[in-house]
């Protein structure tokens, strides 16, 4: 049976374990050759500069009868990101499809927050999604195109207690998405965010997560198939749109705009108050109608 990816290769960074394994799995399944990138190391970014999670996926895949290649390199830096690009045309001689995937939690309070723990998250994430984008940017602009999913998350696009370095980072990989989907159209890359919601490593001790078996519902293998339609020519009119996929299924998540105040004159701060109270806090009575 054809494959949705038959004959494209992927990138998928930090995809020695996770939800980037559950990705390399699907696209290979799916025709692809994959490139397996991994630093390893742990959770918080420590303990990493070993390739043995990237090759135990790839002899899976191999095992199961696809194709891929094991990455070692570190996403946050320049030559990382062109080494990763390298392997990729080294064994397969072109690229398709990025999904920049790999990331790291330091999370605190904003009081808390050391300026290591915000430098190393910002540059794991936002960073990194540059140096590994940039380099297969290029080569799909002189090569007829591609498609990238940049991986953002809710904490930057809703907020979370306790990430200000991650929201941070995942609300700038946002920008990213907006910006260069408007510049790839000229180029024919599709540029698309990815909210992901998984019971991985970086999110089993979320509160009411600890010590229990994961939902099924909430493993990385739910969240692939929305990523697989993302990257595929399924989605092929699709560009500059984050999609949130867990085990809710998927859905857009769109920036809204209330009804803004514009009176075409100079207006005082108190005019744009009573406007905010009436559009943010509707009355009392206003409310309990609503709910009712
Ligand atoms: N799990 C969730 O619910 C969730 C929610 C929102 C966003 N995300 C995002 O999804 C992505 C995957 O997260 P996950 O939950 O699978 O976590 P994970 O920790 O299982 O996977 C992340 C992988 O990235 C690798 N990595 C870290 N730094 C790297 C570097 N510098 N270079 C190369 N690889 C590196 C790690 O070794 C690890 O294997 C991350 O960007 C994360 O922020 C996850």
């Amino acid at each position: 049976m054809a494959g949705l990816l038959d004959g494209k290769v992927a990138i998928i960074t930090g995809a020695g374990g996770g939800l980037g394994e559950a990705y390399a799995k699907l696209f290979a399944k799916e025709g692809a050759k994959v490139v397996v990138n991994d630093l390893g190391g742990s959770r918080d970014g420590s303990g990493s500069g070993t390739s043995a999670a990237s090759e135990k996926v790839v002899a899976e895949i191999k095992a199961a009868g696809g194709e891929a290649v094991a990455n070692g390199d570190d996403v946050s830096t320049v030559q990382g990101g062109e080494n990763i690009l390298k392997t990729a045309l080294d064994n397969y001689g072109r690229v398709d499809i990025l999904v920049c995937n790999a990331g790291i939690l330091r999370d605190k309070t904003f009081a808390n927050t050391s300026e290591e723990d915000w430098d190393k998250v910002i540059k794991v994430h936002l960073k990194g999604t540059y140096c590994t984008a940039l380099p297969v940017w290029k080569w799909m602009k002189d090569n007829g195109g591609g498609s990238m999913v940049l991986t953002s998350s809710t904490s930057g696009l809703y907020g979370n207690f306790g990430q200000t370095n991650y929201g941070a980072a995942k609300a700038g990989i946002y920008g990213m998405v907006r910006v260069m989907s408007i510049e790839g159209r000229k180029y024919n890359i599709r540029v698309m965010g990815l909210a992901p919601g998984a019971y991985t490593r970086m999110t089993s001790d979320l509160p009411g997560r600890q010590g229990k078996e994961p939902d099924p519902m909430s493993l990385p293998e739910n969240v692939a198939p929305g990523v697989l339609f993302m990257v595929s020519d399924l989605a092929a009119d699709h560009s500059g749109k984050i999609l949130g996929v867990s085990s809710r299924g998927v859905r857009e998540i769109k920036m809204l705009q209330t009804n803004g105040f514009n009176p075409g004159r100079p207006y005082t701060a108190q005019e744009v108050a009573e406007h905010a109270s009436e559009v943010f806090f509707p009355k009392a009575e206003e409310r309990t109608a609503a709910s009712a």
